[in-house]
């Protein structure tokens, strides 16, 4: 079976950081991106929050997330640039109990190739326990890239991780 045809049923969450979206200020266009992408791959969206861009806000949903909800994979967006009130990945890599460095190196390496701006992007993906957390950028459009590249090879990774997969080759 090849590794797109994979449809599992994992459970998700999903955390817009954004000030502007969490006071009413912008629509949240890029939670919803995810939802829509991931629900079309098999997994279950259990929950969407928009926060605004405060690390301890954040750390807290995530850990809600993995360790009451107990969701296989969260997905951010946003907050993962280079401005002041950017605190995405500080609050992914306390929440963090391994770093998976390969999954945010794949995103940024794919996106490099559609545009020199995905150097600005210091999304980190990491695991909690059970739990993948996995820093998307802002902007519908990132999304959609980074999620086109990444979905296929997810689910065996949720597999490992939750040891349903006995090995990692390739078939
Ligand atoms: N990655 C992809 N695939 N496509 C994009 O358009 N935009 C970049 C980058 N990564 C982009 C991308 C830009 S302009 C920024 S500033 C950073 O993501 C950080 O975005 P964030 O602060 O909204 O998380």
């Amino acid at each position: 079976m090849s590794e797109s045809s994979i449809k599992k049923h994992f459970r998700a969450g999903i955390i817009t950081a954004s000030d502007k979206g969490s006071a009413g200020e912008r629509e949240d266009l890029s939670g919803p991106a995810i939802r829509d992408m991931i629900e079309a791959n098999g997994y279950e969206v259990i929950s969407l929050k928009v926060l605004p861009d405060e690390e301890e806000r954040l750390y807290e949903e995530m850990v809600r997330l993995a360790d009451e909800e107990n969701v296989d994979v969260i997905f951010t967006t946003g907050g993962t640039g280079l401005s002041p009130r950017d605190h995405t990945p500080e609050a992914t890599l306390r929440a963090a109990t391994k770093n998976v460095p390969g999954i945010a190196e794949a995103i940024r390496a794919y996106s490099l190739s559609i545009t020199p701006r995905a150097m600005l992007s210091r999304a980190v993906s990491v695991m909690r326990n059970q739990t993948l957390i996995i820093n998307l950028p802002g902007s519908p459009k990132a999304v959609k890239e980074s999620l086109e590249y990444i979905l296929p090879t997810l689910a065996h990774g949720i597999e490992i991780m939750k040891g349903e997969a006995g090995e990692c080759a390739r078939k």
